[in-house]
């Protein structure tokens, strides 16, 4: 399976060529879940859907792959074989998706437990947990998609007569994502006559690439100021010289909002700093923690010296 060719190569060879290294030169055993590609098909943007068969990620069910992959590990004396571990997608707010992932997971489990006469321990479930990014979404609560999946797990083990494996999630966004908003300032307002009102604000796609990579919705509101002007759709776009730099597609906002408002966009605290880039080479904004009332700065602002550090001159 190892060999080279365009019929014989495997994904998994390299990978299993440097786990075993790592066995080599810790003296330990490397605890292996085989990443399974479960062809489900979750209701989410094309570009955070990750279980179905055209795309890059885990080794396919359907076409035998996983399998394959987990005989090779099974066979494997310097690598231990844990369990099987799917990743349906993100943003998924009720547990459909899941329990066909878990039943085909399981389904591969038991013949491999028929095969070898033992089960194997473990179950990965990844992670995928969604979280209100706008007004309209309606994620259900963590602990309730955690019992689901539990009472699912267990059913269909015991269908197949196994043992309920030690079931791991891997939620992401769900933990930390809601515990943050980022604070813009307007700069400008433009109308445009009978369609919307632009209004642009000091970050954009440096600071939240979302809605530019995969369209994703925000929504914004006007901090530190109440008004009682009716509300006009409006667009929240960005600094940066793309007319993708989107913050939020369509919010809306009160007819007086104008430069210096300070606009609140929350829902922020996952995969917004992290994937923060210097597009255009604009630093940066610092991170700032609250608390009672308390405030602190735990992630400074760049500077122009920051974004300078690496030139060589
Ligand atoms: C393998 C895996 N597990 C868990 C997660 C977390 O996803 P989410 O933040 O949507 O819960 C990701 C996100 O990309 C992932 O790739």
């Amino acid at each position: 399976m190892c060999a080279s060719g365009p019929r014989t190569y495997s994904p998994l060879c390299p990978l299993q060529a440097s786990l075993r290294q790592i066995a080599k030169n810790s003296g330990k055993r490397p605890k292996i879940l085989i990443r399974v590609t479960v062809g489900v098909e979750v209701h989410t943007h094309e570009f955070i859907a990750t279980a179905h068969e055209d795309q890059k990620f885990g080794f396919s069910l359907s076409g035998g792959a996983a399998e394959q992959a987990a005989e090779q590990i099974l066979q494997d004396d310097l690598l231990e074989l844990r369990g099987l571990h799917s990743h349906i997608g993100s943003q998924i707010f009720d547990a459909s998706g899941f329990e066909v992932a878990a039943r085909r997971l399981l389904s591969l489990h038991a013949r491999i437990a028929e095969r070898h006469g033992r089960e194997l321990p473990e179950l990965d479930l990844g992670g995928g947990f969604g979280i209100a990014y706008t007004t309209q979404d309606e994620p259900a609560e963590p602990h309730a998609l955690a019992g689901d999946l539990l009472r699912i797990v267990k059913q269909e083990c015991a269908a197949l007569h196994l043992s309920v494996p030690h079931l791991s999630v891997e939620p992401g966004r769900a933990i930390v994502g809601p515990a943050m908003f980022t604070l813009y300032e307007v700069g400008t307002v433009k109308d445009v006559d009978g369609i919307r009102t632009y209004v642009s604000v000091d970050g954009g796609m440096s600071d939240n690439i979302r809605p530019a990579l995969y369209d994703a919705a925000y929504s914004a509101t006007v901090a530190g100021r109440a008004s009682t002007e009716p509300p006009i759709l409006a667009r929240v776009v960005g600094k940066h010289c793309e007319s993708g730099d989107i913050v939020v597609k369509d919010e809306f906002l009160p007819a007086d909002v104008s430069a210096g408002d300070l606009l609140a966009v929350p829902g922020t605290g996952a995969y917004c700093r992290s994937m923060a880039s210097n597009y255009n080479h604009v630093p940066r904004p610092p991170v700032v923690a609250v608390v009672d009332g308390e405030s602190r700065v735990i992630v400074r602002r760049e500077t122009v010296d920051d974004l300078l550090r690496l030139d060589v001159g």
